[in-house]
């Protein structure tokens, strides 16, 4: 059984239900009509105003939208993450070639597309090194949006979640501004805005490469209404300087650090020869830190409640409540339903793609007082979500 795959050991996940592919087109689009909206929800679904103290609590982030029933990052995966329970929805970003944004989780786009099988891009294959770790394979800083949009989108991890493969082909690698497109439009059906939490990935890595991801975002974000402080957009980096540039470009969406295993230390600190670890930014003192210019924390759920040899849950820490001391919110990453990424304490039976007890972990992690938290299965944490505040 694994753990949850943490950045330097990730190979396994890098880690429109109704909409075909290319139904939201491409454009530069004026500011939509639901932009100044704060909105409250007539659909049933969670509804808010603009600020995330409205959201509800234990709040469910739709990792990488649905991506427990559809290929991850797709309209689609997003979309069934919005009639599923999700209250806010996820999108990593990189860039093409051409500066676009696109939603995946990593530049290298083997694993997530069907560019392996794709002749015309045979020559593309290659090896770089991002963030100190080499990756050989197809990467989107390579292709022009126009190349990438040829690709289509595939399940990540077949062997794992063989259904979903049914839905391999179907959508394309969106942009970011097709996502924001479609939640305007979702927003508009619905009375209310949805929310998003949007990743910027690699961030050194890209401007090193002409490519820096924040002034793109921050354009983006202000054309369609969303740079405010009250624009239904959390913005998460695992690098605390792609947050303070976002902070300098004047966007004022509240800012979540992602936070690695104890003894990682964010890639711009590497660069820039920070020798502080994440150990460090967990300490009342780093969290003071971190108050500067974000307003969460998104720590790996092993920093909330540590795992033992046996992949056993021991005892919470007491970051949720230094956190909360400091002024923060906190909304660890993820949770997913098969028995592979739970803990020891919480599956069921021998198949490692099978669901285990996910509802005594959801609830075991929920007691910890967290503010949210990241799940590939957005439906099964809503209900968990309901259970909890039911008590
Ligand atoms: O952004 C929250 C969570 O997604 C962080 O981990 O590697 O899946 O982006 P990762
Ligand atoms: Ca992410």
């Amino acid at each position: 059984m694994q753990q949850e795959q943490r950045p330097g050991r990730r190979t396994l996940l890098g880690a429109a239900a109704a909409l075909g592919a290319g139904a939201v087109v491409v454009g530069s689009g004026a500011a939509p009509a639901v932009a100044a909206q704060s909105g409250t929800g007539r659909d049933g679904q969670a509804g808010h105003g603009g600020s995330y103290k409205d959201l509800p609590k234990p709040t469910v982030i739709g990792h990488r939208g649905g991506s427990g029933y559809r290929p991850e990052h797709t309209l689609g995966s997003y979309q069934f993450a919005l009639d599923n329970g999700a209250d806010v929805i996820e999108q990593d970003v990189v860039p093409t070639k051409d500066g676009h944004l696109v939603c995946r989780h990593e530049n290298d786009i083997t694993g997530t597309t069907d560019v392996a099988a794709r002749p015309e891009f045979a020559s593309r294959k290659t090896t770089k090194t991002v963030d100190g770790e080499a990756h050989t394979g197809w990467f989107t800083e390579d292709f022009t949006l126009a190349e990438l949009k040829t690709l289509r989108a595939k399940e990540r991890i077949p062997g794992t979640r063989g259904h979903n493969t049914l839905y391999d082909g179907r959508w394309q690698v969106p942009t970011l501004e097709e996502v924001l497109k479609w939640a305007d439009e979702q927003g508009r059906k619905r009375g209310r805005r949805i929310w998003l939490h949007i990743e910027t990935k690699h961030p050194t890595y890209f401007r090193k490469a002409g490519l820096g991801l924040e002034e793109r975002l921050a354009k983006l974000l202000r054309r369609y209404g969303r740079a405010g402080r009250n624009s239904h957009t959390f913005l998460q980096s695992f690098e605390p300087g792609s947050l303070q540039r976002l902070n300098r470009l004047g966007v004022d969406c509240p800012k979540v650090l992602l936070l690695d295993d104890l003894n990682t230390r964010p890639w711009d600190f590497v660069e820039a020869k920070d020798p502080r670890t994440v150990a460090d930014l967990i300490t009342p003192k780093g969290l003071k830190w971190v108050t500067g210019f974000a307003q969460g924390i998104g720590p790996w759920l092993n920093l909330i409640i540590p795992r033992d040899k046996n992949d056993k849950l021991t005892k919470p820490t007491t970051l949720v409540r230094d956190a909360h001391a400091a002024g923060l919110i906190l909304h660890p990453y993820t949770m997913r339903n098969e028995n592979s990424f739970l803990p020891a304490d919480f599956r069921r039976g021998t198949d490692p793609n099978a669901y285990g007890d996910v509802f005594g972990a959801f609830k075991t992690y929920f007691a910890t007082g967290i503010d949210g938290i990241f799940s590939d299965n957005c439906d099964t944490a809503a209900l968990a979500r309901a259970d909890f505040v039911k008590g």
